[in-house]
């Protein structure tokens, strides 16, 4: 039977990075997005339709997520689940208001716990694996609350499912970039151009990752080399979560930060 991978959010830049790299792994990749325009044509771009697929769906409905599995179930046993779909609204607390709040848990936390629950028994007979993409803003405080706290909530998800569902044979892990730049950065950058620029001070590489390192850091976990790592959140960031160089600089007084 095909091994399948599905990927959410995938008509997004990360989200096809991702799709792009499970390719290699997976005899089918399913590219599930709310906009099926943009996945069928992120799926058109990638490959030919027997590898990439692209089913719409809002990942937010059981309903729907009911229907998505059914007709995965037709093009093979899903191998690898990546809760890749995600997005925030507000920026500060100040700004976030109840809709506000329970739509990025719904988006950012729930849906992931949904979408395994919808493939759970196929991810059972494959001992396969999911992939949360989480974010450092589940780590630290870097703004946007609502969805920072999903973010949050999706890192123990992840350690939820590692531990009950263990001994099916799952693993669960999650993936926390750093910034990339993606369309989800095109309102900050249009307000500011160099916006970029000015984070990568705060990165110990002092570049951002880019949607291919993220593709790499899922497609290892998704498979044989990762056999052993389950219930670990990694953090793919260029070591902004590691610490600050020039806070280093200030609390030690050296130069060599
Ligand atoms: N770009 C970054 O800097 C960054 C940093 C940390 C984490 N992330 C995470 O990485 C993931 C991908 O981010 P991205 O930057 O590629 O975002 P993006 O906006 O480019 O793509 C997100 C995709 O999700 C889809 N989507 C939104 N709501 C949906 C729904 N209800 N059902 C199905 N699909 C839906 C969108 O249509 C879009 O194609 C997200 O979970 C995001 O939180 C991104």
């Amino acid at each position: 039977m095909s091994s399948v991978a599905v990927v959410t959010g995938a008509a997004g830049d990360i989200g096809r990075a991702i799709a792009l790299r499970l390719a290699d792994s997976h005899d089918v990749v399913v590219l599930v997005d709310i906009d099926v325009v943009a996945a069928e044509k992120a799926a058109r771009d990638l490959g030919p339709a027997e590898r990439f697929v692209a089913l719409g769906c809002d990942v937010t409905s059981e309903a729907e997520l009911a229907a998505l599995a059914t007709r995965i179930a037709g093009f093979g046993l899903v191998h690898t689940l990546v809760n890749n779909a995600g997005a925030a609204r507000a920026v500060s607390l100040h700004d976030t208001d109840g809709d506000i709040w329970r739509k990025d848990n719904a988006l950012n936390l729930e849906a992931p716990f949904l979408c395994f629950r919808a493939f759970s028994e196929a991810l059972k007979q494959s001992q396969g694996s999911v992939i949360n993409i989480s974010s450092v803003n589940g780590m630290a405080v870097f703004g946007h609350p609502a969805y920072s706290a999903a973010k949050a909530g999706l890192i123990h998800l992840t350690k939820l499912i590692a531990v009950e569902y263990g001994k099916f044979g799952i693993r669960a892990n999650a993936v926390a970039p750093g910034t990339v730049r993606t369309q989800a950065w095109e309102v900050r950058a249009a307000a500011n151009p160099e916006v970029f620029e000015e984070a990568k001070r705060w990165y110990a590489l002092r570049r951002i990752a880019t949607a291919e390192d993220i593709a790499n850091a899922v497609f290892f976990l998704s498979g044989d080399q990762a056999a052993a790592i389950t219930g670990v959140c990694l953090p793919v960031d260029c070591g902004l979560t590691a610490g600050q160089a020039e806070l280093a600089r200030t609390f030690s007084q050296s130069e060599h930060y």
